[in-house]
């Protein structure tokens, strides 16, 4: 593994020649990815153990031997059971009003069918069988994004995983370390995605130093290979992005999205807790400010929010209405500026990350 810090493990847990990780929703992105060197992440949080299976077994064929890896969010108090009913009659009816309100405003067709938040409830019956599916994979790396919880890193170790927990705080980090986390991602503020509230550059050093050897990746931000040399300056054993990988080709994310994120500068994200419930980094949008504004009800919390708002938002992905399209994203998205293939963005990474270490270097 390239640039690996020394006395690092990284390299040994997990044998890719670079410690370039990235998370991403499309099996796509994280073939190309794990086949440039990289290891991919394949966030698998809203598929059904059924898709699980099968989504992994396509890396397996297009990647080999390859080390990859699955990512899935399994929170703490979530229900359960797998039962929609349930949540629904939680649902205030201030809130249900407002949604329909938002329907009517921006003519979202009410097709009956769930969106990606609605078409199961995050509950404790989903999260076992889709940590069944995991633990049978061929996946090397399991992933946890908020929370790691001591029962399922046990499990996923037993069965030869190598587990990283994504934190976004030492008390998190402290937790994730006592549940026996191989690797920990110190992610900052900057993140797309679900994120806590420390900056990426004021956490990360805390959590290397607090880490006693497991190794760290810096996430939250990391967009060029500047951020590259940073992180590995900071202590990281490595970086883990995100945002990076929606200017990929391979992505084949809709043409909107992309328009928005290459137009977005890196003040153009917000936390928001109207998608999940949690706050969520994501592009400013139409949706966020219609439930930024005073007359909106605050969120609920998961998962009311996401069966409150989830059929909504998949009319709205599938219909392509505009208006209320939008995306996760993380403040690093100022510098997307070209769509690009995994490997080019593999490629510049790598050069800027030796420019940048080697305009330090005292040879
Ligand atoms: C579109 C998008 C979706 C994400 N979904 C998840 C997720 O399901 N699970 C997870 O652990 N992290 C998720 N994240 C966070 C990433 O794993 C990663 O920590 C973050 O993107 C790193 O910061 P960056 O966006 O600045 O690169 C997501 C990030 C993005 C941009």
């Amino acid at each position: 593994m390239k640039w690996q810090p020394s006395g690092s493990t990284l390299g040994d847990q997990i044998p890719a020649e670079l410690p370039i990780f990235g998370f991403a929703h499309s099996a796509d992105v994280i073939a190309e990815l794990c086949l440039a060197g990289g290891v991919g992440i394949w966030g698998a949080t809203r598929d059904t153990p059924e898709e699980i299976e099968a989504g992994l077994a396509g890396i397996v064929e297009a990647v080999g031997n390859r080390p990859f890896g699955v990512d899935l969010v399994l929170p703490a108090n979530m229900p359960e059971l797998d039962d929609r009913a349930l949540i629904e009659a939680q649902i205030p009816e201030e809130h249900r009003a407002f949604v329909a309100q938002l329907r009517q405003k921006y003519d979202v067709p009410d097709d009956g069918q769930p969106g990606m938040r609605s078409r199961f409830v995050r509950s404790n019956e989903m999260a076992r069988r889709q940590l069944d599916v995991v633990l049978r994979s061929k996946a090397t790396v399991v992933a946890l994004g908020v929370g790691s919880p001591q029962d399922a890193v046990e499990q996923l170790k037993s069965a030869g995983k190598v587990v990283v927990s994504l934190i976004g705080s030492p008390r998190h980090a402290q937790k994730a370390l006592e549940a026996g986390a191989d690797v920990l991602v110190a992610q900052g503020y900057d993140a797309g995605g679900h994120t806590g509230t420390i900056g990426t550059f004021s956490l990360v050093p805390q959590i290397v130093d607090m880490a006693g050897g497991v190794p760290v990746l810096a996430a939250g931000g990391v967009a060029t290979g500047r951020h590259v040399a940073s992180a590995l300056m900071l202590g990281a054993a490595g970086v883990w992005t995100g945002t990076l990988w929606l200017g990929a080709v391979e992505h084949d994310l809709d043409p909107e999205l992309q328009k928005m994120l290459l137009a977005a500068g890196v003040g153009d994200t917000v936390q928001s807790r109207a998608d999940s419930g949690k706050t969520l980094r994501q592009l400013r949008s139409t949706w966020t400010d219609e439930w930024a504004a005073d007359a909106a009800p605050s969120p609920l919390p998961m998962p009311l929010q996401d069966i409150l708002i989830g059929d909504l938002l998949g009319s709205v992905d599938r219909n392509r209405v505009l208006d209320l399209m939008h995306t996760p994203a993380g403040q690093g998205v100022g510098y997307l500026t070209e769509i690009e293939h995994v490997q080019e963005i593999v490629g510049r990474l790598v050069r800027e990350t030796e420019e940048a270490l080697g305009r330090w270097s005292t040879k």
